[in-house]
């Protein structure tokens, strides 16, 4: 074996592993349920004009690897769309417990609840993450997703207007400046667990799960955050 055929070697050993550590570690997910930094969703309305109505399940997706919009081949509301690979981390998690993940679900409109939340932020949205990474979810689509011990389900109620999703995988250190963040929306949460070794990080997150006193909220706040792939986004 020559010098170079072995370095060659070193170098795929030493890149699979990262992959794989990669791939072992919570983000977004493709609809291959492959991890991606990013993806965008727009599920397409039930009438267009002209058309026939169509499912109202549909919907076009574009993510960090193929950054181009196309027709899913799966609806919205099965487990293999991407909204349902990357949640199932989260029910999965859920399941089993495990004291080294944190998620937060928030929507102004609960599911299965009657009445709306006029008094919290008109905003709908999940977190899921451990002490490496994780990601953030941001939609429009009123009751959703259903509470983790439902698992992964779409509302009928979503499917007559048009709806959008987006899924940003970050770094464990971003997630200081979301919790900041998320102060300022007061959102509507409707399941939530932050164990312990969160709590030094994420204390805005963590008293609006218990539902404790929250500090003074500022009217304005610009957050700059990093995808992991070192994309940069302004919320
Ligand atoms: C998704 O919706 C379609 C159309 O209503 C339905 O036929 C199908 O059973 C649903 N799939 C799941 C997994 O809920
Ligand atoms: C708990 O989560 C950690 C970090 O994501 C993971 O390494 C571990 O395998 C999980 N344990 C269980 C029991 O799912």
């Amino acid at each position: 074996m020559t010098a170079g055929s072995l370095w060659s070697c070193v170098f795929l050993l030493l890149f699979s592993s990262i992959r794989s550590l990669w791939a072992a570690e919570i983000s977004c997910k493709s609809e291959d349920g492959d991890p991606v930094d990013w993806f965008l969703l727009y599920k397409l309305p039930k009438y267009i004009r002209k058309e026939s109505p169509r499912t109202g399940l549909e919907y076009m997706y574009m993510d960090s690897l193929t950054q181009a919009w196309q027709l899913s081949k799966f609806l919205i509301n099965m487990t293999q769309s991407a909204l349902g690979q990357t949640l199932n981390q989260l029910y999965e998690a859920y399941i089993s417990k495990n004291d080294s993940t944190a998620y937060v679900i928030y929507n102004d409109d609960v599911p299965h609840s009657k009445h709306y939340s006029w008094k919290q932020g008109h905003t709908k949205g999940f977190l899921f993450l451990d002490k490496s990474q994780g990601f953030w979810g941001i939609h429009s689509i009123p009751l959703f997703p259903p509470f983790p011990e439902e698992g992964y389900g779409y509302p009928p109620t979503g499917k007559q207007n048009a709806q959008m999703a987006i899924c940003i995988t970050f770094r464990y250190n971003q997630f200081a400046e979301i919790d900041k963040q998320l102060l300022c929306y007061n959102p509507n949460i409707y399941s939530c667990s932050i164990p312990d070794i969160f709590h030094p990080d994420l204390p805005n997150v963590q008293k609006l799960c218990v539902g404790s006193a929250l500090p003074l909220i500022p009217w304005h706040h610009l957050s700059k955050l990093q995808s992991a792939q070192g994309e940069n986004f302004l919320h």
